[in-house]
């Protein structure tokens, strides 16, 4: 079997007790304050590719761009193209030269979803592009905030199905998590969790980590999930920043200084991320 660097880097996480911190960046400020957090806690770190955005004209250049600024980093940097559900694009973004597709099948009945990953993994992992599947459903929106409530929970029997056949690097796992925020107190089904822990081989990921307690990020990668994906809390500290910013900035058209603050706002949300996913040394 092909071992992917994706399937390489999630699992030696995984042997300690870690997350590798899966950040959707949406420009150059965003990757930069990625590259440096995960610089400073000696942490591998994957970027989050919105299909969104892969989608808008710009997009095969942002992951090209992507690609090559991560290469001139003392870490680890992976580029993911995430949730996306048509196999035109995965093949695009498999010549742009990324290494993960997040092939989402969540939509889709169980037959079809593991027929759908199984594709996209012979066509993929020859090529040593990792591929990440979803089983369950994970509600919420991925570029814009709002409220969601959990969807369907993965189902552990399917899970080890899917696992056996599918031929997926890492899984996406619905135990209670949202992308966005979460609609009242978050609850993570913690049994539900071990089980699929237990049963199954594959390294587990956690969409959603935007909101979640300190505390149940920590107990989540203690029971086996070894990635953790952020998107709203990025997007937050990044427009917290861009209000406090605009009056100064826009009196002087000081497009440095903006850039630099904004880059600031994010390292540190980025890097109180990667202290709570274990990079603590
Ligand atoms: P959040 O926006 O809730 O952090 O979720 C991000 C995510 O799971 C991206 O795939």
């Amino acid at each position: 079997m092909y071992e992917t660097r994706f399937a390489e880097v999630l699992n030696s996480a995984r042997e300690t007790r870690k997350a590798v911190g899966s950040f959707t960046c949406y420009n150059l400020e965003e990757l930069e304050a990625v590259i440096r957090a995960a610089e400073r806690r000696k942490a591998p770190v994957i970027v989050l590719v919105s299909p969104s955005s892969f989608r808008s004209a710009g997009g095969k250049r942002l992951v090209r761009g992507f690609k090559a600024a991560g290469a001139h980093s003392s870490v680890e940097v992976l580029v993911q193209l995430d949730h996306v559900t048509e196999r035109s694009s995965i093949e695009r973004a498999a010549e742009c030269g990324v290494d993960a597709v997040m092939a989402d099948g969540s939509k889709l009945p169980f037959r079809e979803n593991l027929a759908f990953t199984a594709e996209v993994a012979r066509s993929m992992r020859p090529r040593g592009i990792g591929v990440e599947a979803e089983l369950g459903r994970v509600e919420g929106q991925e570029d814009r905030t709002g409220e969601a409530l959990a969807g369907a929970m993965t189902e552990p029997d399917e899970a080890v199905e899917f696992a056996e056949k599918s031929g997926a690097d890492c899984l996406a796992i619905a135990v209670g998590n949202v992308h966005g925020n979460y609609s009242g107190t978050p609850s993570l089904d913690w049994e539900r969790l071990a089980e699929i822990r237990d049963r199954l081989p594959l390294a587990l990921s956690l969409h959603g980590a935007s909101g979640l307690p300190d505390d149940d990020l920590r107990r989540a990668i203690s029971c086996g999930v070894a990635k953790t994906n952020v998107n709203t809390e990025l997007r937050a500290a990044y427009f917290g920043c861009l209000e406090k910013e605009l009056g100064p900035a826009s009196e002087t058209l000081d497009l440095k200084r903006l850039g630099d603050h904004l880059t600031d706002a994010i390292t540190e949300v980025v890097e109180a991320k990667l202290r709570v996913f274990g990079w603590t040394d």
